[in-house]
């Protein structure tokens, strides 16, 4: 009954992906802390291992709270298949190094996370492939770009760390034509917010770390495709022998976390709202990066493709790199860490913390600054994260 596809959002997050009652009729599921399964005989071996029991064999490759993550997770982006991993930059090199091999080229967002821009530009040439960076809000720009040997076109939207917004199906009717794969990371907005597979990509990557954890207190990674044979791939070919896997207790972790993902979003984002709009008018402030805001270059796209505008949000402040330093240590609240998506209101410099792989002196090319402070929303009364900023903002 869980399983029915027909369950609005905030019920699949909760119930869905189930596969029956739990042993002892417990509501929440047990965590299986098994590394390996036993088998009845021989012959049962020999059907799990081609696939025709989908009982386990080895946690590397498939163990009961993991596959209920997996279901999960593949409900709510509406695929037909999801792999967990051990982090989302686990999953984020595995899709890549699925789908590329020596002499093909991938095309990148200006601006995605700091890690995955070393992959693609410090690991993937090792092996081959070319990357190319584009303005992918640019669609023209991006067809010249596009030459025979493209296989893949990546990105994040909303973009970190300057929030930059993708048009999903403009990029995949190009991308569709010509036979190139297209590959979302939706961690900004979550499936709550946004569901790429639906608007065309082939695959959609998450650090589940952030929002789908929600609670700071797990790493972990998910691919979510629509095609099951890709899945199949993907998990027995890639994350299995390079054996990125998810460990149970955080699949448990973020089951945990998905039942108020729904209930979360709607209070990050509108917290998010609020200070962006508190900082869009303040003087001190020079520029503010949010998609809801009708200013922000992305906001009509925003709008026809997220159902919200996410809690995420960047600022620009009048003055130099040391003013900008003088507001982020001068915050009380608001933690000066990486990551995002917690209950916590977490603050960092992306150059000097998440993005310091860019070449500071080209950062512009990438749509943001030396000084860009980034803010992920948290859950706290608002006017007391405005009142931290408002503190901090009068020290310079
Ligand atoms: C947009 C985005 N994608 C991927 C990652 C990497 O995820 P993880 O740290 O779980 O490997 C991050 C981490 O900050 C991120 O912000």
């Amino acid at each position: 009954m869980a399983q029915n596809k027909s369950y609005r959002f905030d019920t699949l997050a909760i119930h869905g992906g189930s596969q029956g009652k739990n042993p002892h009729n417990a509501v929440n599921p047990p965590i299986f802390m098994s590394s390996t399964f036993e088998f009845n005989d021989l012959d049962h071996a020999e059907d799990v291992f081609s696939f025709v029991s989908s009982d386990y064999v080895y946690t590397r490759g498939n163990n009961p709270t993991l596959r209920l993550f997996e279901n999960k997770m593949t409900l709510l982006e509406g695929g037909e298949g999801a792999v967990a991993f051990a982090s989302g930059m686990a999953a984020i090199s595995s899709v890549l190094f699925s789908f590329l091999k020596p002499g093909d080229e991938v095309i990148v967002h200006r601006t995605v996370y700091g890690s995955s821009y070393n992959v693609v530009t410090k690991i993937l040439p090792r092996y081959g492939v070319r990357f190319i960076f584009a303005d992918l809000r640019n669609l023209d720009a991006l067809q010249e770009k596009v030459t025979p040997k493209t296989r893949v076109i990546y990105f994040e939207t909303p973009a970190n760390p300057n929030l930059d917004i993708v048009d999903i199906a403009e990029i995949c009717e190009i991308a569709h034509h010509k036979g190139i794969k297209v590959v979302v990371d939706n961690t900004f907005a979550t499936p709550y917010l946004q569901k790429p597979l639906q608007l065309g990509a082939d695959v959609v990557v998450h650090s589940a770390t952030k929002y789908i954890s929600g609670h700071g207190d797990a790493i972990g990674g998910v691919a979510v495709a629509k095609d099951p044979d890709y899945i199949m791939k993907l998990k027995f070919e890639y994350m299995c022998e390079f054996g990125g896997v998810m460990s149970p207790f955080n699949a448990w972790l973020l089951l945990r976390g998905l039942k108020t993902l729904g209930v979360r979003m709607r209070q990050h984002q509108f917290n998010a709202m609020e200070v962006a709009q508190y900082l869009n008018k303040h003087p001190r402030v020079e520029q503010v990066f949010y998609p809801g805001l009708p200013t922000f270059k992305g906001h009509e796209i925003a709008k026809k493709q997220m159902r919200g505008f996410g809690g995420m949000l960047s600022f620009e402040i009048k003055g130099d790199l040391e003013a900008s330093k003088k507001v982020v240590n001068s915050l009380e609240l608001c933690k000066l860490a990486v990551s995002l998506g917690d209950a916590e209101t977490l603050v960092e410099h992306p150059a000097a913390m998440t993005h310091r792989g860019y070449p500071k002196e080209e950062l512009n090319t990438f749509g943001f600054t030396d000084s860009i402070i980034r803010l992920s929303i948290g859950l706290e009364d608002v006017e007391d994260i405005i009142a931290d900023l408002e503190q901090a903002l009068a020290k310079i």
